[in-house]
């Protein structure tokens, strides 16, 4: 069964990992997509095999201009948004007294102000238009649990968690539904760091039950459920993908 058929998707962050897996699951259950990410060309290549089905738009989300202009491009091309996958996101890696006031507030503006722009944009799209529509925003575990060096990911993550509740309580009468997925450590490039370190390594894959990492079209498996009406009466969770690692 497609159930993305004659949608119009969004996808934020879409470019590498989670957000290109997201991409192509939706080609496949028969949606067209609108993919923004910081690289264009990375996105034109990769996804020029689906013609006319993915239209490929630079957007950088921590600058709120940038994010309703490529929104407003969407709805010029398209007409309206049926579903949004707010997922770009960047990750830190500093202690809390080495992290200088330019490298937080880099990761809250990408993870956390990007994805509140991204919402406003789309959700305000949604309303105007009457459109019965979802959002999902990409979360993480580290919403719930903190390893060492990533505070400020951990604070932004929590914030994307607390504003998917807020927006989805907001649009729950325009029968708009608004939830987040919860990847835990997944195989793309911001996990690098620790599946590329011996002990950081060992350490992760002893402490997730499932003995594995996750693949990208996993979480993008868990987001397109949220998105779709398979979810219809699911709205402001952070649905949890993890392999276990949250049960200890
Ligand atoms: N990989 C994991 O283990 C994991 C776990 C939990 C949550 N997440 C979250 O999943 C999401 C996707 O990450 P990923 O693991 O696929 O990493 P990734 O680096 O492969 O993909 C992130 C994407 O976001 C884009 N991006 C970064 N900054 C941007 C900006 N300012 N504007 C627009 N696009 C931007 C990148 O170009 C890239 O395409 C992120 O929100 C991340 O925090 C990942």
């Amino acid at each position: 069964m497609k159930r993305y058929e004659n949608k119009i998707a969004v996808v934020v962050g879409a470019a590498h990992g989670i957000g290109f897996s997201m991409v192509e699951r939706l080609i496949e259950e028969g949606a067209v997509v609108a993919a923004l990410d910081l690289e264009p060309d990375v996105m034109i290549e990769k996804f020029s095999k689906y013609g006319e089905k993915v239209y490929s738009i630079f957007c950088d989300v921590s600058n709120k201009q940038v994010v309703e202009e490529a929104i407003t491009k969407v709805l010029e091309k398209f007409g309206r948004i049926d579903v949004a996958f707010s997922n770009a996101g960047i990750i830190g890696r500093k202690s809390l007294l080495d992290t200088t006031e330019e490298e937080w507030k880099k990761v809250i503006d990408v993870n956390l102000n990007g994805t509140f722009y991204v919402n406003q944009a789309v959700l305000r799209s949604m309303v105007e238009r009457k459109i019965k529509g979802a959002v999902v925003n990409t979360s993480s575990i580290a919403a719930y649990t903190v390893s060492a060096n990533t505070g400020a990911y951990s604070a932004s993550k929590g914030g994307v968690s607390q504003l998917t509740k807020f927006a989805a309580i907001e649009m729950a009468p325009y029968g708009i539904r608004v939830n987040a997925v919860a990847p835990g450590t997944s195989v793309t490039r911001i996990t690098e760091g620790t599946r590329f370190n011996k002990e950081r390594n060992e350490k992760f894959l002893s402490n997730i039950p499932m003995g594995r990492y996750g693949e990208p079209e996993e979480a993008a498996s868990a987001a397109l459920f949220l998105g779709s009406e398979d979810a219809s009466y699911i709205t402001g969770i952070t649905l949890i993908e993890d392999g276990g690692f949250t049960l200890f």
